[in-house]
């Protein structure tokens, strides 16, 4: 993406106008030639025309976004907006769909929270968004950030947003040299200090497009930056050295087995996995449970047949890398299946990736041809 450099003057020597208020200036001003076109965004140029963003197209995004990047989203989002274009739709749609539409977007339980958030602002809220940080917070799936984001991006309050992106430009603007997260406070309260009380969405989501395509984590693109002039990383020459990160600890390692169990029509024996925890809700294979010394694989095979261990996939998650090995084996005569499991052609199931991933593995085997 092109960024145009004109915006990089020294904002300080601006005479006559607060910092804050020049930075958001100089911020804003970029914004409205910089502006990422996004499925989700009303931009500048249609704000200015009067265009209102609808709070549930924002909070949908957000909760898409919350873990998730905006490449990803960018390809997934149009179908949730289609498949259920307004509150009532997701209030109203079975929990099952939302999760099947949700498959491999991760962190599933923002997909629960998604349908019990739609009921709660139809029964609580009339089905309209409430337009607080407070209000918004007490709905389910929308803590501190996204309570922020939604009231600034649908409803213009001056609420102070400060993702990864935002977090980043503050740390460099005012070189903050504690660490994170202790830092966190400091860097919002920096950042409350520049939030401008007019164009708060539009200011949020300029400082998002600054992060992700100029003030990037490594080399960042200053002289293209509109706040290079009072950044003090950039003075410093050590722009790469904020925010400064907490000593890395590494993930451990957990591991487990599935079992990908095939009947004579070539569909798998799925099983939903518990309400709670990891994939909460979701159809997987069956298997054992995830532990750093696993117990015996085969005591949690779903039927007794022929098994055969045809290799590993691995998948990292937020707090410990893990290895499946992967065994198939054919469905006995007479096998019937549990309550939580169901027959399913392995391209319908909407499943987790490391989910995904075994099935792929296990559909390259003997096993699985026709
Ligand atoms: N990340 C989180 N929310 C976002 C938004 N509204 N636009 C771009 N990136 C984001």
């Amino acid at each position: 993406m092109a960024y145009e450099t004109r915006g990089a003057k020294n904002i300080s020597q601006t005479p006559g106008q607060t910092p804050g208020l020049q930075i958001s200036r100089a911020l804003l001003r970029w914004y409205d030639a910089n502006a990422r076109v996004l499925p989700w965004r009303i931009g500048p140029h249609q704000r200015k025309a009067g265009h209102q963003p609808d709070p549930y197209a924002v909070w949908l995004s957000e909760i898409m976004l919350q873990q998730t990047t905006v490449a990803t989203v960018v390809t997934r989002y149009g179908a949730f907006l289609t498949r259920w274009p307004d509150v009532a739709a997701m209030a109203a749609a079975e929990l099952d769909d939302v999760l099947g539409e949700w498959a491999g977007l991760g962190y599933y339980a923002r997909a629960r929270n998604l349908h019990k958030c739609a009921g709660a602002v139809m029964r609580e809220h009339g089905g309209d968004f409430p337009d607080t940080e407070d209000a918004l917070k007490a709905l389910p799936g929308i803590g501190d950030y996204t309570a922020a984001a939604i009231a600034a991006i649908a409803f213009d309050r001056p609420a102070v947003v400060v993702d990864g992106n935002i977090e980043r430009i503050v740390a460099r603007l005012y070189a903050i040299d504690a660490p994170l997260p202790g830092a966190k406070t400091l860097i919002k309260e920096r950042a409350g200090a520049i939030w401008p009380q007019q164009r708060s969405g539009d200011f949020a989501q300029g400082l998002m497009d600054l992060g992700a395509g100029v003030c990037k984590p490594r080399a960042p693109n200053c002289p293209a930056c509109p706040l290079a002039g009072d950044c003090a990383a950039q003075r410093l020459g050590r722009m790469e050295d904020f925010p400064v990160k907490p000593a890395k600890k590494p993930k451990p390692s957990r591991k487990g087995a599935v079992f990908a169990l095939v009947n004579g029509k070539g569909e798998f024996l799925f099983e939903r996995r518990p309400e709670k925890g990891l994939l909460g809700g979701m159809f997987g294979l069956p298997g054992n449970p995830w532990a750093e010394k696993p117990g015996k694989a085969m005591t949690d095979a779903p039927a007794t047949a022929k098994w055969r261990c045809i290799g590993a996939v691995t998948h990292i998650f937020t707090h410990f890398h893990l290895t499946l090995d992967v065994y198939v084996g054919k469905a006995p005569k007479g096998f019937r299946r549990g309550r939580e499991q169901q027959w399913i052609a392995p391209k319908h199931a909407r499943l987790p990736t490391v989910m995904k991933k075994a099935v792929d593995l296990a559909l390259t085997t003997k096993e699985f041809e026709k």
